[in-house]
């Protein structure tokens, strides 16, 4: 059997299956943002990937896919319903996201990730070289560094969380705090988007355990001596949780909008929308985190005031469907419907209307074509780790035109400061941004776009894998220093 250096454990696995009409089984790559930041890292290192196909009771053997090794972590129908949609999307996402939605804090679902974590730990056990790195990734997966590190010592363990980590005030509802926070601690490294995350976490740290921390670091005595949090070896272990914000693959984004069909197609989208003057959009997960009703409320007020007109205004919203067997999706995607269907209805013409509301997802090629299209970008999320559909479009505007409306609360915006930035709250704030946006000269749409497209085009995801492989590459014993 073969044994890999660099080995990454994720919920879901780079790709998904799909079965042709004849039955024939192919892959074609996964939607999320994780997947969209490692896939260039993986295939650079030519390591393993472990995590789930997306299918219930699927049992595919390991296979080899794009110049990676992917080894499948097979889930029963109710692992999917108490892991994944429980759990991962309908306790621990909801009490991350500043309890937008009420989290559902059930022992069933509890019992169902503890039991999942340890088939994720025990397949990277059994993948991972003597001495190897391992990197795991994000909420669905926070006890799997401790497990992990309890089979297999040998390994180096970083543990990213791509979601935000709230303040203790809502972290201490989890009636497992404890256990999260010691299955966190198995890493070497706890890597955060923003800087507010690792605090949320090293506070919980302190506030859990009666412990300091400093400089970022939690110093573990040897297992054995005193009580939790200890080593999870016979020796002290130190565990650093730092910011490292996540990026995209910016140089794919270049290439795109390079091609002529590329630009082709932007023209031929403003063209079918009818030539508007303004072309506002919005590009997100069907998710309640996302704002995506602040966007409308404020929007369909400035066509009430008439400071805009469909008439030569319009906002396009691609939702792609997310989630969709977990209640609190279900409710909001019934609500964002009826909405646009109300402001269609109050605002919109025989020729033109107020949203054109798409609940699909597209290829690259079509989002980038969107983003070159586009004169207003909205990202109004209420709570999001880092928002890399704002990125994207900053990559995508070598033109250096385009105005970015970003929310605060996304982790973009500690880096993207020449966006206006707006609390997607306060609706005459977000009114008076859109407008702006609207109204902007040339030469400061070209001033702002051409500082955030230099922050994005040299943070982009090689950036930030390296820098955190690095970090965790430092914190290694040295070969002396184990002996
Ligand atoms: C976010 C999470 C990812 C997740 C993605 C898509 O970006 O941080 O871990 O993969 O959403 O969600 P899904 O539930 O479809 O994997």
């Amino acid at each position: 059997d073969e044994r890999y250096d660099f080995v990454v454990v994720a919920n879901r696995l780079p790709v998904d299956r799909v079965v042709a009409h004849d039955g024939s089984p192919s892959w074609k790559p996964s939607p999320g943002g994780l997947v969209t930041a490692l896939e260039p890292v993986m295939r650079a290192n030519t390591g393993a990937w472990i995590g789930w196909t997306g299918v219930a009771d699927d049992h595919q053997e390991p296979f080899d896919a794009d110049g990676m090794h992917l080894v499948p972590v097979p889930l029963s129908a109710e692992a999917v319903e108490l892991y994944y949609e429980g759990f991962s999307n309908d306790t621990i996402w909801p009490l991350y996201h500043d309890v937008i939605a009420q989290p559902t804090y059930s022992r069933r679902f509890w019992e169902a990730y503890v039991a999942v974590n340890r088939q994720f730990a025990e397949a990277a056990a059994a993948v991972a070289a003597e001495g190897g790195t391992v990197w795991v990734q994000d909420y669905q997966l926070q006890l799997v560094p401790r497990m992990l590190r309890e089979l297999r010592p040998d390994l180096v363990i970083g543990f990213f969380n791509h979601i935000p980590f709230p303040a203790y005030g809502l972290f201490s509802q989890l009636p497992w705090r404890r256990e999260i926070v010691e299955g966190l601690l198995g890493a070497d490294l706890i890597g955060f988007q923003r800087r507010a995350d690792a605090g949320n976490f090293l506070r919980a740290v302190r506030r859990i355990f009666h412990v300091q921390t400093a400089r970022g670091q939690v110093e573990l005595p040897a297992a054995g001596q005193g009580s939790w949090p200890n080593s999870m070896s016979d020796r002290p272990r130190t565990v650093v949780a730092r910011h490292f914000p996540i990026s995209i693959d910016a140089k794919a984004y270049v290439a795109l909008v390079e091609r002529q069909d590329v630009r082709d197609r932007a023209a031929q989208i403003r063209h079918d929308l009818g030539d508007p003057t303004t072309i506002m959009l919005g590009v997100d997960r069907l998710d309640y985190t996302k704002g995506i009703q602040h966007r409308f409320a404020a929007y369909a007020e400035l066509l009430a005031e008439g400071k805009l007109d469909v008439d030569d205004t319009v906002l396009v919203q691609i939702a792609s469907p997310s989630r969709e067997r977990v209640e609190t999706y279900k409710s909001l995607r019934d609500e964002i419907e009826l909405t646009v269907g109300r402001v269609n209805g109050e605002y919109g013409t025989i020729a033109h209307s107020a949203i054109n509301y798409l609940h699909h997802g597209y290829p690259r090629e079509e989002m980038v074509a969107l983003f070159l299209a586009a004169d207003v970008m909205l990202v109004t999320a209420l709570r999001d780790g880092m928002n890399l559909v704002a990125k994207e479009y900053v990559a995508t505007r070598a033109d250096d035109d385009g105005v970015l409306v970003l929310s605060e609360f996304a982790g973009a915006a500690d880096e993207l400061k020449q966006a206006l930035l707006v609390n997607p709250h306060d609706i005459e704030g977000l009114k008076r941004a859109m407008l702006s946006a609207v109204h902007m000269s040339r030469a400061e749409r070209r001033t702002r776009m051409r500082a955030l497209r230099h922050r994005v085009l040299v943070h982009d995801v090689e950036r930030w894998s390296k820098d955190f492989l690095d970090a965790l590459a430092a914190l290694r014993p040295t070969e002396s220093a184990r002996a």
